[in-house]
């Protein structure tokens, strides 16, 4: 018996990206699923926050729960679902919904980000969107999950979760364990290669810049050696004044299982540290990929997989998430 619970997801909205994998989901795979009871989610509810097609959504999640195996994630060792299989995600988001307040919801940066965007096209902004936060929250405090293991992009949100599992707690009763993001220490933030000021991001529209999992590895080596390259030829970590030279050290730091300052004194040139990086990115994806192609060939499996996590994820939840509806002065059902 564990007693640490861990907790954390990916959202199919796009196809996973490089830095979904060195974020967050290597991590999972190589320490959280050993030392812990880990719960790993499809969060397929998120992904209807922005304008979608029906027929990618269920795609792409099933493409995700794929992936997440072929990484290397171990149905023995841990519980992979997805979010819409288990209602208690839904159930608990609207609890969690009357403790946020609409400015606390309003001040994530994600939400501003993608609001922003999502006007400049033209459209309207989901109001799902806003209240995003408030679903992420119930993923994680539905599970008490101790830890959740992310990317620096979504350290804000555990943070909403934390305020959250405290207010309600303080207001009805201790109900819900108060969680911590925990990211990694290199590429927590692997940027885009084409616009290494910004985040790898699998909803971005360009996809030059962004390694995909599934990308051949000539794909993957063209997208490292077009990437932008800073001005000047030293090599030298510096994330504000050598934001591209600084994030291919921080990936191939990541691959090597090293550090980018130790990385930076051993090149000479850009060209030469493009290169080693397009080639350990592509070593590390090798079996990642061989793995998926067969998996792929037995989606029976895989739904297999997502039956008996969907059971499991259930039993943890419901016994949270009734507590809470009790605490919060709902009538139990007679
Ligand atoms: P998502 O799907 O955007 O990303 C999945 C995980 O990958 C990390 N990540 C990155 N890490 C480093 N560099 C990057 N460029 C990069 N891009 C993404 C993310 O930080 C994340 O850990 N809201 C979440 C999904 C979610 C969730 C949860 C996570 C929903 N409920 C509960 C944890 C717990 C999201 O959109 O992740």
């Amino acid at each position: 018996m564990y007693t640490t619970r861990i907790f954390s997801g990916v959202k199919p909205t796009g196809h996973l990206t490089l830095g979904n994998y060195l974020g967050a989901i290597r991590r999972w795979v190589d320490v959280d699923q050993h030392r812990s009871d880990a719960l790993f989610c499809v969060v397929d509810l998120h992904a209807l926050t922005v304008d979608h097609d029906p027929g990618r959504v269920r795609r792409l999640s099933r493409q995700a729960a794929t992936l997440l195996l072929a990484a290397g994630l171990e149905p023995e060792l841990c519980t992979l679902f997805v979010q819409s299989h288990v209602d208690e995600h839904a159930r608990l988001s609207y609890l969690l919904e009357c403790v946020a307040t609409d400015g606390e919801m309003r001040r994530m940066i994600q939400y501003r980000e993608k609001a922003g965007r999502e006007r400049e096209r033209g459209g309207g902004v989901r109001l799902s969107l806003l209240t995003y936060p408030a679903l992420m929250a119930a993923d994680i405090l539905a599970y008490r999950a101790d830890e959740v293991p992310v990317g620096e992009d979504q350290r804000q949100h555990v943070e909403l979760s934390r305020d959250l599992a405290v207010r309600f707690n303080q207001r009805y009763g201790q109900t819900f364990t108060v969680p911590r993001a925990t990211q990694p220490t290199v590429a927590a933030r692997v940027m885009d290669l084409q616009d290494p000021k910004s985040k790898m991001g699998k909803s971005h529209d360009s996809g030059s810049g962004i390694v995909y999992l599934l990308d051949e590895p000539e794909v993957i080596e063209k997208k490292f050696l077009r990437g932008v390259t800073d001005s000047g030829f030293d090599v030298s970590y510096d994330q504000e004044a050598r934001p591209g030279v600084s994030n291919l050290l921080e990936i191939l730091a990541s691959c090597e299982g090293t550090t980018p300052q130790e990385l930076s004194g051993e090149f000479s040139s850009y060209a030469a540290l493009k290169r080693r990086t397009a080639d350990a990115v592509v070593q590390l994806l090798k079996p990642v990929q061989e793995r998926h192609r067969e998996l792929a060939a037995d989606p029976g499996h895989v739904d297999a997989v997502l039956r008996k996590g969907a059971e499991r994820a259930r039993e943890r939840a419901k016994p949270t998430v009734d507590a809470a509806y009790r605490a919060i002065g709902l009538l139990p059902p007679m």
